[in-house]
């Protein structure tokens, strides 16, 4: 089929990409010429595992382009993603800016020559399957109306062109395992009153639900959820919200474990054997972050609101969230006693290993929480040390190894479960610092290994 995806980041990016390489051509649109230019030269403007390896394959069988080209676009693709951002605003509810601007754009090239599907990837407030339909329309009227001016005829009805609907099929995908996870989706989500609509939906995405690209494709098909447009937008923001609550709830154990003298991470084990409660999402740590899970769970309490009703759960799963991101803190304080002067060291930065992603990550307000206390802070990150990607970084001094990271430091915080500090030297590192302490804000090393390495390991609820 002949795709459009708007929108190359995380989202946009690892769609467009999957789905040529299942068979579509896929033409990619971005409005950021540098971004475009780089896609075009074959490499891809974010890490997430596999990714640049599909890319340079499908471009090269022509299958997938890229483009700042909207027109060009939109007359391709017989379904229309539209995949860019919506970040939160101060107010807690998400910036629709650029998905409106995006529908006004996808309104102006359209012509009733063809029906096209128009399809809501971006997290979208509820209710903005039909906020998007009435945005299209009026760009398509829009250019009825300069179309009319120029001519000089009658003007003809908007819904002359207006071929089109809207279905929102929310994604799932995790940064760090974002090309797995498409291939391998627990379901798809399809939110649409409109049979034609929903049909081209379920044969695009056909490789997918019999697992052609999957990992073990012998698995039974991936289930279809076939809902209205509402209820699809919302199974999104639950989805997220649901995650969100389930590590607060861990985090708050934890905290009860540590005044206990329980160990939060035996607690976690037996109760996610219990097949209702499940093990996932049940590491204690110093809190979620990320672009997604804080926004959509703001967005929900915000959207809430505007009903009438107050998300008390939620309210308190960010509460507790916004505490946990800094326990770090309390934890160096206890050790260290004043934080003034001395130097602090962080393993990892971005909010989860495997992704370069930065966006409100827990490290973030350590950074500004230690500097504010008269700390010296250092950091060391597989990506972001490597790549260059510390530029938007202040208050901090980027380590080009873990070991220079060690040098001098008074205690080390491990930020994020990148899989390379199980393997570090510790032995070296403690040499280095003034006083080896470790934090382990995931419980994530061996408590023994760095115990024996000279240590001293302080860990989240055990
Ligand atoms: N990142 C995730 O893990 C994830 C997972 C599920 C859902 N989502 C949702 O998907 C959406 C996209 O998220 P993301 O992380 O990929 O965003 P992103 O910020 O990484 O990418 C957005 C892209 O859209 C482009 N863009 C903005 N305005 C445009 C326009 N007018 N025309 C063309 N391109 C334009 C930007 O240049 C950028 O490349 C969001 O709504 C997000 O909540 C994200």
């Amino acid at each position: 089929m002949r795709v459009c995806v708007i929108g190359t980041g995380y989202v946009g990016l690892v769609t467009g990409v999957c789905l040529a390489h299942i068979g579509h051509h896929v033409i990619c649109v971005d409005n950021n010429e540098e971004k475009v230019k780089l896609m075009k030269s074959g490499q891809s403007p974010i890490y997430e595992p596999g990714l640049s390896e599909l890319m340079q394959s499908s471009s090269q069988s022509g299958r997938l382009e890229f483009t700042s080209d909207l027109a060009a676009g939109v007359n391709h693709g017989e379904i229309l993603f539209i995949a860019v951002g919506t970040p939160p605003l101060p107010t807690g509810e998400s910036d629709t800016r650029y998905v409106e601007a995006v529908a006004r754009g996808i309104g102006a090239h359209l012509d009733s020559s063809s029906y096209k599907v128009i399809v809501n990837k971006s997290t979208v407030p509820i209710g903005s399957g039909d906020w998007v339909r009435m945005i299209v329309l009026d760009g398509v009227a829009e250019r009825l109306k300069t179309l009319v001016t120029a001519g000089g005829s009658s003007e003809p009805s908007k819904d002359m062109v207006a071929n089109f609907d809207v279905v929102s099929n929310p994604e799932f995908l995790r940064e760090g395992s974002a090309v797995y996870d498409t291939f391998n989706p627990d379901r798809i989500v399809l939110g649409s009153n409109n049979q034609k609509a929903i049909a081209m939906m379920k044969e695009l995405y056909a490789p997918l639900v019999e697992r052609k690209f999957a990992q073990d494709q012998s698995l039974p098909p991936v289930p279809v959820v076939v809902t209205d447009l509402s209820s699809a937008e919302m199974i999104k923001y639950a989805a997220n919200a649901f995650l969100a609550t389930k590590i607060s709830f861990i985090n708050e154990v934890a905290n009860i474990c540590d005044r206990v003298g329980a160990d939060v991470t035996q607690v976690a084990k037996g109760i996610g054997l219990d097949s209702r409660i499940g093990d996932k999402f049940l590491q204690a740590g110093i809190g979620w972050g990320g672009s997604c899970f804080p926004k959509d769970v703001s967005a929900l309490i915000h959207t809430a609101d505007d009903y009438g009703y107050e998300a008390q759960l939620l309210k308190s799963a960010v509460e507790v969230n916004d505490r946990q991101r800094v326990i770090a803190i309390e934890k160096l304080q206890q050790e260290l006693k004043i934080l003034k002067g001395k130097t602090v060291g962080l393993l990892g930065l971005t909010f989860k290993p495997d992704t370069d992603d930065m966006r409100d990550a827990p490290a973030l307000n350590l950074i500004e929480q230690l500097n504010r206390l008269g700390a010296r802070v250092k950091a060391y990150d597989p990506i972001v040390s490597q790549s260059g990607l510390s530029h938007g970084l202040s208050g901090v001094i980027i380590e080009t190894n873990p070991e220079m990271l060690a040098d001098g430091c008074d205690a080390l915080v491990l930020v994020t479960d990148w899989q390379e500090f199980l393997k570090l030297d510790y032995s070296k590192m403690a040499q280095r610092m003034l006083n080896p302490v470790m934090i382990d804000g995931r419980n994530f090393l061996d408590r023994a290994t760095v115990e024996k390495a000279g240590f001293r390991f302080v860990g989240i609820g055990r």
